[in-house]
């Protein structure tokens, strides 16, 4: 059975509030709560994911001229691995498209190997490696930077 997800962009304060909790809990050196509430206006864009009206995973996009980024895609813990990442990233990809671009880019950390599995599923390719790019106290790691052509092209 294929579990679905309810997907839609969205303003909301309580949705934007449920968003940067998953956020927090899921990223190293993560946004204060008015840079994440900055960072869903206009370029911006926030996806949520709910099930059974709860937020359960977001996607942040950017959208300059025909170039969009994904800046950050998360789930809930004890939501991932059940193919929900994968209509989230779907959703991104038809937002992106929808609103005229040509190229979605993103970055992720090198130790990664899940999400970047989730972008090469989705025809992201790697198109450069920055190395050291995150820097966490005195440890750091490679980014590697993807990009996905769009139907558009
Ligand atoms: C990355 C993330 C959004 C993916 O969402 P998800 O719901 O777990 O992924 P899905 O269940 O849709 O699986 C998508 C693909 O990811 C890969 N994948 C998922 N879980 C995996 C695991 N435990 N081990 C290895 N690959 C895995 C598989 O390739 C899978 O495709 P398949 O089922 O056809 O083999 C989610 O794991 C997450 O929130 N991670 C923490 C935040 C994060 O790393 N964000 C990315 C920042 S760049």
């Amino acid at each position: 059975m294929t579990i679905k997800a309810c997907i839609n962009e969205t303003s909301d304060t309580e949705d934007i509030v449920a968003a940067h909790a998953i956020h927090k809990a899921a990223v190293n050196n993560h946004w204060s709560y008015s840079t994440f509430a900055d960072c869903t206006t206009k370029p911006y864009s926030l996806l949520v994911s709910k099930m059974h009206e709860r937020v359960i995973g977001y996607a942040i996009v950017l959208i300059v001229a025909d170039e969009a980024t994904l800046m950050d895609i998360a789930l809930l813990p004890e939501s991932r691995g059940m193919g929900l990442g994968k209509q989230l990233l779907q959703a991104v990809i038809d937002h992106c498209e929808n609103a005229g671009a040509q190229a979605i880019w993103l970055e992720v950390r090198a130790s990664n190997h899940v999400a970047q599995q989730l972008y090469h599923a989705f025809s992201f390719n790697i198109v450069e490696r920055r190395k050291n790019y995150y820097v966490d106290g005195v440890s750091k790691e490679d980014a590697l930077i993807m990009q996905r052509i769009c139907r558009n092209t």
